[in-house]
């Protein structure tokens, strides 16, 4: 099973000519040449800037996707806006956290809703950790992905670390140690590539597809994005587990 995963689009009706729509195109683009195709693709948050015109522009974008996209919200994006947009894609509830869990096999996705409105931080609310427990209760055997926007994962940058997903990370830290089958956790938000352990967890952070940071673990370095954006290619491998790609945008640097 391949899995595309895409996050922090941040598309925005407001500027159609911005550098972050047209990456959004060449990264839907870069999907549509892969061989083979993806089963799936998603997208751990931030897909707009909370408009209603920023989902339908989206909506448009990937309407020449041709097999099924998952999305959570990120901090960037307005919870119902988001819903009335995509609610006729199936997946989403009517109502409250946008919560979801998809029977693909033979791995099946977990959304987990992080979303606190006006903050940069994120959390899992009380609801959203039993939808959790629930969730991976009622499949205990079978391989998992958790799609969450914000990262658990203590990654040693002191300004991405600050803004992580704060409340509810030790109870999903304990739910975590008692399901083994997750096989990823899978995030955005920090702009940068990373991959490190919560618990028996992995958890892997996807490149934004607008302008990733730069690289390194020193202060202040996160006011630069001046590296390549990109999406991971997640592939399961029946017996071994996954293997995940990173896969660069063919654009060019932004200029100083
Ligand atoms: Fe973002
Ligand atoms: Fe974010």
């Amino acid at each position: 099973m391949l899995i595309a995963h895409l996050s922090d689009l941040h598309v925005c009706a407001r500027a159609p000519l911005s550098a972050t729509n047209a990456h959004t195109v060449e990264a839907i683009a870069s999907v549509l040449r892969l061989s083979p195709q993806p089963d799936v693709v998603v997208v751990t948050g931030d897909i707009g800037e909370g408009s209603p015109d920023d989902y339908a522009l989206l909506a448009r974008y990937l309407s020449s996707l041709r097999m099924p996209i998952y999305m959570v919200p990120g901090n960037h994006d307005d919870r119902e806006a988001m819903r009335a947009a995509f609610l006729d894609h199936g997946y989403l509830p009517a109502s409250g956290p946008l919560n979801f869990v998809v029977e693909t096999r033979p791995v099946r996705l977990i959304g987990l809703d992080s979303l606190i409105p006006g903050r940069v931080e994120g959390a899992l609310d009380d609801e959203t950790l039993d939808f959790l427990k629930e969730a991976l209760e009622a499949a205990a055997s079978v391989p998992t992905f958790i799609l969450v926007h914000h990262t658990p994962l203590r990654c040693g940058l002191e300004e991405k670390d600050s803004i992580r997903l704060f409340r509810g990370s030790e109870r999903l830290f304990e739910i975590l140690s008692r399901h083994r089958q997750v096989a990823r956790v899978l995030s955005g938000h920090h702009h940068r590539a990373l991959l490190g352990q919560f618990g028996n967890a992995v958890c892997q952070v996807a490149p934004p597809v607008r302008y990733q940071e730069a690289c390194g673990f020193g202060a202040g370095r996160a006011e630069a994005e001046v590296e390549l954006p990109g999406f991971l290619l997640h592939r399961w491998i029946e017996g071994a587990g996954v293997a995940t790609q990173h896969c660069p945008l063919k654009i060019g640097l932004p200029t100083a």
